[in-house]
């Protein structure tokens, strides 16, 4: 018998490459037909070219909709779900009074797994398939986030937070217990079905140079799991950092020193780097999460991304909830956009949504499983209404008067006045994980 074959028929849209390097960089079908079986990607192109090779399939029509593949959040906490959007002043002082103690609560597996399930359907609600989230420092909260995403087969990164100074006591581990502790949890979960580990310093500040070092051994010890942590965020915690590391002459030194800085390491914000440091992490190939809505809101900075394009660094976007202030990656790219403005960079749709997308997946050499609608690819995708709101409408409309109603057009509406309204429904290695109310799709023969 052969498999059940699915049927999506919506403006179907991926990126073949990066806008950075090519023109020709996307694939847009405007009535085109998404075909998927097994949870995989079959084949994407025309409806006219394709309806006819599955006469008995029937076909779940969202014509009008964008279907694109799902957004991918480098950078996120997800035990900080609860405290989205405190009044925490500064970086340091957000940590201390809030951070820190709402993050105790989740050597209680129960609570963590409570958390772990909100936090996904929110990813879901959102358009989030993927993430690379920070855990706490307890193993539970680890086992938390990773079974609730095995009930979905979804592509999960996580990881134990390692701290052994500068923190609550009852927030830090030590050095042998970090590193057995994420030993365990590598042999329990890293490629188990979709789930993927993150060897996980917080920062310099909470991490010794030795409790570093034994990050390292671990990722050469298990060389396909993946590094995160956060690099010159905020001023006041890189004097910090540069005073506990005083052989140090920039904060990237203090990681280079571990051996922490790799093509497989993901760095938060990076604000606040020299060109040095840039052309180091360049030359290293490691990654930077970009998180717009979280330096905005803590008062961290504006990050430039033309430098870092200029020097060849691989930048994803991220939300970093919950410093950051939306778990939507639309949002997100709005937000990065006016951080550009700012900087004297008016920066493309395009390049921010492959920054989500595709781009992201590449620099987590993930996207021979996601981030695209290539052939064998994952069926993670979203279904996009380009006009949830009243305002969203009328600029359509108006838009559609002048004849402007172009791809770019509706990507920017998207990311300037988009949110969670605009997701229509999520699938997740083709199972439909996420319908919004408001949904209005139909099912034809
Ligand atoms: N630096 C160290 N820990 C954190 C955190 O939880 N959030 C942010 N934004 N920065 C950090
Ligand atoms: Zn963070």
């Amino acid at each position: 018998m052969n498999d059940p074959v699915y049927l999506y028929r919506g403006e179907v849209f991926y990126f073949k490459a990066s806008p950075l390097d090519t023109d020709d960089f996307y694939c847009y079908f405007p009535d085109g037909l998404l075909v998927v079986s097994q949870g995989k990607i079959i084949e994407t192109g025309t409806y006219q070219d394709i309806k006819d090779r599955y006469p008995e399939t029937s076909i779940t029509d969202y014509s009008g909709k964008l279907l694109m593949p799902g957004l991918i959040d480098s950078h996120v906490h997800y035990p900080q779900s609860e405290m989205i959007g405190m009044y925490g002043r500064q970086l340091l002082d957000w940590l201390n009074e809030y951070t820190y103690p709402t993050e105790e609560a989740f050597c209680n597996p129960e609570y963590a797994e409570r958390v772990a399930r909100f936090f996904v359907n929110e990813l879901f609600r959102n358009g989030t398939t993927t993430c690379m989230a920070y855990a706490t420092v307890h193993k539970e909260s680890v086992d938390a986030l990773f079974s609730v995403a095995s009930g979905y087969n979804m592509q999960m990164l996580t990881g134990k937070v390692l701290m052994n100074r500068n923190a609550p006591q009852v927030l830090m581990d030590t050095e042998e217990s970090g590193e057995s502790d994420s030993r365990e949890l590598i042999e329990t979960w890293h490629k188990k079905g979709r789930n993927l580990y993150v060897i996980t310093p917080r920062f310099s500040i909470t991490s010794t140079h030795g409790q570093l070092i034994s990050a390292a051994r671990l990722h050469e010890e298990y060389p396909d799991t993946y590094v995160q942590t956060h690099l010159s965020e905020n001023k006041n915690e890189i004097d910090s950092t540069l005073s506990l590391s005083p052989e140090c002459t920039d904060y990237l030194e203090v990681y280079e020193r571990a051996g922490l800085v790799t093509e497989r390491a993901v760095f938060g914000h990076c604000i606040h780097l020299s060109d040095s440091e840039c052309r180091r992490m360049a030359e290293a190939g490691a990654i930077i999460a970009h998180c717009p809505t979280s330096n905005l809101f803590l008062g961290s900075g504006l990050f430039d991304m033309q430098q870092a394009n200029r020097i060849n660094i691989r930048t994803t976007l991220a939300t970093d909830v919950g410093g950051g202030t939306s778990f939507s990656l639309f949002r997100t790219m709005g937000e990065a956009y006016k951080v550009q403005q700012l900087n004297g960079y008016s920066m493309p749709v395009f390049e921010s949504l492959y920054k989500c997308t595709r781009g992201t997946a590449k620099a987590l050499k993930l996207d021979d499983k996601i981030g695209s609608f290539e052939q064998g690819r994952e069926a993670d995708f979203i279904v996009v209404d380009y006009a949830a709101t009243p305002s969203q409408q009328i600029r359509k409309e108006y838009l559609e008067r002048n004849g402007k109603w172009d791809l770019e057009n509706k990507l920017f509406g998207i990311q300037t006045l988009g949110d969670d309204r605009n997701i229509r429904a999520t699938y997740v290695a083709g199972n439909r994980v996420y319908l919004s109310d408001s949904g209005n799709h139909q099912e034809t023969g």
